[in-house]
């Protein structure tokens, strides 16, 4: 496995390579982006992993310097899930200057749920995927459900801007108690680990009242109150359609989507209503 921190390094080592499937990543890997990278190892082609911890997409209040960077670690995961080549760009490598030129996705799509709370979170998420995938080229991109509007929102950039890349969403990995993993979790104490399941039961309780015929905005009213009886700070739990997330009736394809905070923590989940 090779390790490039250029794009010049990169797009030689790619040359000609036949068809390439790439996973962005901020890197401190577990075993959620590993289900990425197994997934894009079942394609033809060489695999391609991003380590990318992309200042664009944090807010000035985020935790971008205290995100956590584990490099080699991360590499020896790489390594033997079978990457063949991993993009590890420095900031000046990915920014030489300001980023101008930024990629704006629609409103209706970017701007509620996490664009709502993190304002100008989804413009750098597409610009720095734009980015990769220009450097990267990849035929097959790997995306996690556990970030479904981001998910959501690329499958619709690449669709809108006519880019000849499949978006492949994978399923989201959970530990023992249903808690989605998350580069985030590290920072929950032990008590807040054991209770941070609860956003994932809180979600699968309302996707089952749905079925039941609940009304929705009562279920996502007793779902917040839930959770703030229990010390979270949720921004938002919702019913929503699979497609877009946009209002949708109950024939639809549905998900409840819900992030809230726990102690010093923001955790988002969603759970696919059958
Ligand atoms: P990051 O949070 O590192 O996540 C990289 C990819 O791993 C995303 O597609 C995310 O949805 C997926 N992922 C994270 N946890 C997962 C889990 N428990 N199960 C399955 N997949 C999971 O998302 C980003 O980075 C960035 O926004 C990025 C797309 C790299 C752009 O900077």
């Amino acid at each position: 496995m090779r390790i490039v921190p250029t794009i010049a390094e990169l797009r030689t080592a790619l040359a000609g390579a036949g068809p390439v499937n790439l996973v962005p990543t901020m890197g401190n890997l577990h075993a959620g982006h590993l289900s990425l990278v197994s997934a894009a190892r079942q394609r033809p082609g060489r695999l391609v992993t991003s380590i990318f911890v992309n200042r664009l997409q944090f807010g000035p209040q985020e935790d971008f310097s205290r995100y956590p960077r584990t490099l080699d670690a991360d590499c020896r995961l790489l390594e033997s899930a079978g990457c063949d080549l991993v993009f590890a760009p420095a900031n000046e490598e990915m920014y030489p200057q300001d980023q101008e030129y930024k990629l704006v996705p629609p409103a209706a799509m970017a701007d509620m749920f996490e664009g709502a709370v993190r304002p100008g979170f989804f413009i750098g998420v597409c610009t720095v995927v734009l980015k990769l995938f220009h450097i990267v080229r990849p035929d097959a991109a790997f995306f996690g459900k556990k970030d479904y509007q981001q998910l959501l929102i690329i499958q619709r950039m690449v669709a809108q801007l006519a880019m000849p890349i499949e978006v492949v969403g994978c399923e989201t990995v959970r530990d023992n108690h249903g808690l989605a993993l998350s580069s985030r979790n590290g920072y929950l104490s032990a008590a807040e680990l054991v209770e941070a399941a609860e956003l994932r039961r809180t979600l699968r309780k309302v996707a089952s009242n749905v079925r039941a015929g609940a009304a929705w905005p009562d279920l996502e009213r007793r779902a917040l109150e839930s959770l703030r009886s229990r010390h979270w700070q949720p921004d938002y739990i919702a019913v929503r359609g699979r497609a877009d997330l946009g209002i949708a009736e109950a024939a639809d394809p549905l998900v409840v989507i819900g992030a809230a905070r726990l102690g010093g923590t923001r955790l988002i989940d969603n759970y696919e209503i059958p």
